[in-house]
């Protein structure tokens, strides 16, 4: 049975670029997936060939269960997508905006107002409420645009790149809403070129970049893949480096490497904290001070490094510029 959302051998060409070359996906009902990956990685365009907004040049893909390049029409009934509204009405106050997106759902007005109410005080926006929106600012535009995305909980919800350009108190708010959205039910795919995020939210996370999905799995599993975790011990003395390094690698799944420079050892382990607590005891036993010791586990960065070769480059310019009250 393929997931609330599938695709198989997507493939999508502008010009020369292989914009998507040849993407899998599988996404179980009620689940996160995070689609990471930087700038020109194909993020868009996935969740636009999934939207039934472009029509990739080979490979299928199933969203709730339906045909998309059979049925795009059913497919849109069945999904949200945010950014979809961009063309939220000038001249309706912000909340107009989202009981008229209510009201367009078949929602009953008085649902409408409550659920209007609730995005309103949700992304910050209760204040400037009533003001036409013509009157937001960038940074408001995004967050109402966000908000009429969620007025009704489609089973199928798609972001592409919700909180980039977010200041962290909105951010924040955005996870609060997908947390409850998955809560209750709905599938989400998200795209995301920030590691924290696919952290947070994502059940299963696909890296992309260049158009492949380059590894998946658990935010664990992708970390377990970059080697795991490690115990790093900053000896006191120099001249106890080498009985340390041999107590390690007694606790280690290899040998320690050794920076004289700073003292420091690193092993890779398994075991974590109880682990840890064994080789403090063993270099007391032995009499060798140590000036620190901690257990590294590796983080998103390492693994998004040690795969694409290269930093994930959140673009910070257009972060959220508005005076804050
Ligand atoms: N409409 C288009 N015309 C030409 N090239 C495009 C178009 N849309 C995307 N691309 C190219 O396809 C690649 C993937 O883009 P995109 O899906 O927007 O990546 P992402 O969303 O991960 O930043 C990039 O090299 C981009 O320049
Ligand atoms: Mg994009």
């Amino acid at each position: 049975m393929p997931g609330a959302i599938y695709a198989e051998g997507l493939v999508k060409t502008f010009g020369d670029v292989r914009a998507l070359d040849g993407v899998d996906l599988d996404v179980p009902e009620g689940t996160v997936l995070g689609l990471l990956g930087p700038n020109g990685a194909g993020k868009t365009t996935a969740v636009r060939c999934l939207t039934t907004l472009l029509t990739p040049d080979s490979g299928r893909a199933f969203v709730a269960g339906i045909d998309v390049l059979k049925h795009p029409n059913e497919v849109r009934r069945s999904i949200g997508l945010s950014g979809q509204f961009a063309a939220v009405d000038e001249y309706l106050t912000g909340r107009e905006n989202l009981q008229m997106v209510g009201q367009l759902y078949e929602m009953r007005a008085k649902e409408a107002k409550i659920r209007a109410g609730e995005l309103l005080e949700r992304f910050h926006l209760a204040d400037a409420a009533d003001r036409p929106s013509k009157t937001y600012s960038g940074g408001m535009r995004r967050r109402l645009d966000l908000a009429a995305a969620l007025v009704v909980s489609p089973p199928v919800m798609f972001m592409d790149e919700p909180t980039t350009g977010l200041d962290p108190r909105n951010r924040q708010g955005l996870w609060e809403v997908i947390q409850e959205l998955v809560a209750g039910g709905t599938t989400l795919l998200l795209t995301t070129q920030y590691l924290e995020e696919a952290d947070h939210l994502a059940h299963d996370i696909c890296v992309v970049d260049h158009g492949r999905v380059i590894a998946r799995g658990t935010a664990d599993q992708l970390k377990a893949q970059t080697g795991g975790e490690r115990v790093e011990v900053v000896v006191h003395e120099p001249a106890h480096i080498a009985a340390a390094g041999e107590i390690l690698a007694g606790f280690g799944k290899g040998e320690a490497t050794v920076d004289r420079h700073t003292r420091k050892l690193t092993v890779p382990v398994t075991g974590g904290a109880k682990l840890l607590a064994e080789v403090i005891r063993e270099l007391d036993a032995r009499g060798i001070e140590i000036d620190d010791i901690g257990l590294r586990r590796p983080t998103l960065d390492d693994v998004f490094i040690s795969l694409t070769g290269h930093m994930a480059e959140a673009t910070d310019t257009d972060e959220e510029k508005e005076a804050t009250p």
